[in-house]
Formats: structure tokens, C-alpha cells, sequence
């Protein structure tokens, strides 16, 4: 069964926008999940420019399906995620002029320090995940440093589907499913699970859906930007039935 995790970043971008309290992350949580959401992702930057404290711990006491925080590996988000307990934690590099998350991150080049940091988040109970490229040099990296799921950076697929005249089966697009598919085979025979996001949308989602062991999809702007037209839980709907039409 494939699931869902909806990343509501944008909603908490749109309200910093005004610098006021409104629209709330925690309702957009609330609609995610009576559309189906499996999860919730929040991405707590180092600078607070979307998501703020004050979100993570109301979602952390309302959320009822799996939250997912998204993080640098920082010694101040090791602090917070420790005593937030959050059910997952996926670390992503960040950069502080980056308009998003812009790659995967590097573990082979810090499997000492990242080793240290999924053993203390596991020694907490929580879940941790590692968002990296489509390389299998860092999946190696990933399952050396004891994470428990891989999220393989789906943006140059989406990226090379777009460019080259939204056609899935253009050779750009089959060469970056290609590698999405043979890091997920790594992911899985090294007992790891096999995740994927960003830039996934609701025209290049199914053949990443389609591809064997895939166990959860994390989707934040192509949902936020539909729910402007037909509302959230609608968004999340459509998205959730195209993803479980595409595994089945
Ligand atoms: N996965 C990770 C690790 C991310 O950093 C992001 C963006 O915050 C997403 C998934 C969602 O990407 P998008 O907003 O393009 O769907």
C-alpha cells in the first residue's frame, strides 16, 4: 500500500507573507487528513520562515496520523525534535538562500556525524528518515549510518518530465525514473524503505507510484497549489486516488 504525506509548508509561507495568523497550518492539517493524508510533513527551517515553533508543537498535540518533521541535522533541531517526538523525522540539507529544498543530502561526505544523529533520534523512538539523491553511493551511505528509510529526491525526474513536453515516455524522463527506480531497489534490499518527493505533481506522479516497494509519496506544493482552486481535502483526495489507481 502506497501512502500519502502531505508537507502544508506553503500554507504557513502564505500566512508569514502578512506576518499575521492566518491561514493556520493546523486546520490545513486537519482538511489533509479528513482527505485522506497519511502523514503530515513540516519543514522547521533554521530561519522560522514558514513554519514556526508554535505550529510543530500544535501539531505535534492534534495531528492523528503520522507526523513527519523535516529538519536540518542541527544540534538545535536534534534538541527540539527530541522533545517534540515527532513519529518521523526526515533530514534534508538547507541552504539559507535556497527557495526550497535544492538537493539530496550529501551522507557519504558525513556518515561519522549523521551516525550520531540517527542513533540519537532512534534512541528517542523516532523514525528517521534521509533525503537523498537517486545515487546509490548514498543509499549505501544511508544504510551504513542505520536509517530506516530513504527519501529519494524526485525533483530532476519531475524536472526532465516538464522540459521535455510532459511526456513520460521521453528519454529524459524514463533515464531519471531509471535511477529513482534502481535507488529504490538499493533502498529495499538493504531493509530500508523506500520514500520519494518533491516536485511531484498531479500529471508526473503515477509512474513514481508505479514503481515496485514504493511505501510512501511526500507532496507539499502541487497539493497546496490545487487546493487554491478546490479546497484542500479535495486537493489531497485527487492526489491520493491517483497515487493508490497508479501502485494497484
Ligand atoms: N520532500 C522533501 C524532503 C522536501 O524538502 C520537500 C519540500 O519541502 C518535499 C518533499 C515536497 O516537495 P514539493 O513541495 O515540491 O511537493
Amino acid at each position: 500500500m502506497i501512502d500519502l504525506g502531505v508537507n502544508i509548508d506553503h500554507v504557513a509561507t502564505l500566512r508569514q507573507a502578512r506576518r499575521t495568523y492566518e491561514p493556520d497550518p493546523v486546520w490545513a492539517a486537519a482538511e489533509a487528513q479528513l482527505g485522506g493524508a497519511d502523514a503530515i510533513t513540516v519543514h522547521l527551517r533554521e530561519d522560522r520562515r514558514h513554519i514556526v515553533d508554535r505550529d510543530v508543537q500544535l501539531l505535534r498535540a492534534s495531528v492523528q496520523v503520522k507526523l513527519n518533521l523535516e529538519m536540518a541535522a542541527t544540534d538545535e533541531m536534534i534538541g527540539i525534535a527530541c522533545q517534540l517526538k515527532p513519529e518521523m523525522v526526515t533530514l534534508v540539507p538547507e541552504g539559507r538562500h535556497e527557495v526550497t529544498t535544492a538537493g539530496g543530502l550529501d551522507v557519504a561526505g558525513q556518515k561519522d556525524r549523521l551516525m550520531t544523529v540517527v542513533r540519537r533520534l532512534h534512541d528517542d523512538g523516532i523514525y528517521v528518515s534521509l533525503f537523498v539523491d537517486a545515487d546509490l553511493k548514498q543509499v549505501a551511505a544511508a544504510a551504513h549510518v542505520k536509517a530506516q528509510a530513504c527519501e529519494i529526491h524526485t525533483g530532476p525526474y519531475a524536472h526532465a518530465f516538464y522540459e521535455s513536453g510532459r511526456d513520460i515516455e521521453s528519454g529524459p524522463a524514463q533515464a531519471e525514473l531509471g535511477k529513482i527506480a534502481s535507488a529504490g531497489a538499493a533502498i529495499i534490499e538493504r531493509g530500508m524503505r523506500f520514500n520519494a518527493g518533491h516536485a511531484l505533481n498531479y500529471h508526473n506522479v503515477q509512474p513514481v507510484a508505479a514503481l515496485p516497494g514504493v511505501r510512501e509519496l511526500h507532496i507539499g506544493h502541487a497539493i497546496v497549489s490545487r487546493a487554491v482552486f478546490v479546497g484542500l481535502r479535495t486537493a489531497v483526495r485527487e492526489m491520493k486516488l491517483l497515487m493508490r489507481e497508479a501502485a494497484r
